[in-house]
């Protein structure tokens, strides 16, 4: 069980480390500082129906109840302790699994640990202003919560940071709150953790693509050969998986209120559906198509040396590692991977070692494609003859073997002016976020409504009803 009686809420025994202990305690009122200044705008007073966690085990982890989120109670919480596991692939196979940092990895396991750490308060702050637009009380508290827990990843790795990597440790806890999502001289690290999540759709894209990216990369160092990352991320999963409930239920609902809009008034010319008030399925398509392929980057390069490294020496496995069916080392595999030669997207075998950022986009985006499969069948359901589709996982990047060519979303390779011909038919015009922006100038938070762009969920939160006062305003 998580002990809260403690100024950090913890299950790790913080009480008997004093020095660690003072450490946090030192860090924790910045946080608390840059809560007040990146946090929800305006959210201070309110009181928000959250959840928080009361134990690591699968099954009784959540109590909710009304918070004001400076109050949230944000602590440090791991996984408990297999004692017989090991290190699971690369040179150090079958090893026990490490409790302290091998110093020859210091620097790498450091890195690694601020780039996943440096996401969580980028996306609070990418989201900072939407509670003065959102579609309903339950939608709000939604947010919220995704923002708290996002709060308390940071926290995750900065336990981390603090109690293994000493005074470098320290300083790199410092600077996780010091970068801001999108500024100019110290940018969040990762590139689509500085773009705007300028309103809803976009948030509910990010939730559903970029948080599952957060999924994915977790997966893999919940493979770590050293176990304090592996418990930690074990249990920042749990929370994440509510967090791309968020983004697929959101898009699922404004797609299912755009399809029953444009059935009772018998249009599908996008500038119809748009007069009616809602989100024409075109506009979505192209949102999509921005957000999957600004994702898709997050994996890093398609042949990557670094990659091959971190699995090597035990420190980030694949996804699902100890399930695969292989030996857990692969030197002598391959693993295909595309390039665009000569005006064409081929195929080729690289060693499977190198291809590991490769791996885990392609897991990625099998996962994505059936979600996109259920909001496609909402739109089928209404019979609507209409395709969502996701793009060539080459279109519109950035990094990696595709970066600087242009391949339209069916995986033509143009020249820079045919894409840039297409460019917005693809993606987002600005045209497309002034609309979407027109339709969310104002929040709904009356309980029971919804914005008219939206449906309702089919249930609420914690089995309370659809106009249960999810937040209190006071
Ligand atoms: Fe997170
Ligand atoms: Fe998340």
């Amino acid at each position: 069980m998580i002990n809260y009686t403690e100024k950090i809420p913890n299950n790790v025994d913080l009480g008997r480390d004093r020095v660690l202990q003072r450490a946090l305690e030192h860090w924790q009122p910045a946080y608390m500082g840059w809560w007040y200044d990146m946090g929800p705008d305006e959210s201070h007073n309110y009181e928000v129906y959250l959840r928080t966690a009361t134990s690591v085990e699968p099954d009784g982890w959540a109590q909710f109840g009304y918070v004001k989120m400076p109050d949230y109670r944000w602590g440090i919480f791991l996984q408990p302790r297999d004692e017989k596991r090991e290190v699971n692939f690369g040179i150090h196979k079958g090893q026990a699994a490490w409790q302290e940092v091998p110093g020859e990895y210091r620097s790498t396991l450091r890195r690694v640990i601020v780039t996943q750490g440096d996401t969580e308060p980028a996306s609070v702050e990418q989201q900072r202003m939407l509670g003065a637009s959102c579609p309903s009380m339950y939608d709000l508290r939604n947010i919220f919560q995704v923002n708290v827990e996002e709060g308390r990843h940071l926290w995750a790795m900065v336990y981390l940071l603090h109690r293994y990597f000493g005074r470098d440790g320290r300083e790199e806890a410092e600077s996780l709150l010091a970068r801001r999502s999108g500024d100019a001289d110290n940018p969040r690290i990762l590139g689509a953790f500085n773009e705007a999540t300028p309103d809803w759709l976009a948030f509910y894209m990010f939730t559903f693509f970029t948080d599952r990216d957060g999924k994915f990369q977790l997966c893999a160092l919940a493979e770590s050969g050293f176990d304090p990352l592996a418990r930690t991320c074990r249990f920042m999963l749990t929370e994440e998986a509510h967090h791309m409930f968020v983004g697929e239920t959101g898009i699922s609902r404004i797609i299912q209120r755009t399809c029953e809009v444009m059935k009772e008034n018998k249009v599908e010319d996008p500038q119809d559906v748009r007069a009616l008030g809602v989100i024409d399925l075109p506009t979505i398509q192209r949102y999509l198509n921005f957000h999957y392929s600004v994702t898709l980057d997050l994996y890093g390069s398609d042949v990557s040396s670094n990659a091959a490294n971190y699995y090597t020496s035990g420190l980030k496995g694949r996804f699902r590692e100890t399930k695969l069916d292989d030996d857990h080392v692969l030197a002598d595999a391959e693993y295909p991977v595309s390039e665009v030669v000569g005006g064409k997207i081929i195929t080729k075998n690289v060693p499977a070692l190198t291809a590991l950022n490769e791996r885990l986009r392609d897991d990625y985006i099998e996962e994505i494609a059936d979600g996109v499969g259920r909001w496609q069948r909402v739109i089928d359901n209404a019979g609507i003859p209409f395709r969502l589709t996701l793009p060539h996982k080459g279109f519109h990047r950035e990094i990696g073997n595709f970066a600087g060519h242009f391949i339209s979303p069916d995986g033509e390779v143009l020249s820079e002016e045919a894409w840039k011909n297409h460019e917005f038919e693809w993606l987002p015009n600005s045209k497309d976020y002034a609309y979407v922006q027109s339709l969310m100038s104002g929040r709904v938070v009356e309980p029971g409504k919804f914005a008219n762009w939206i449906a309702p969920p089919t249930r609420g939160i914690n089995n309370q009803p659809l106009n249960f006062e999810y937040v209190r305003f006071n």
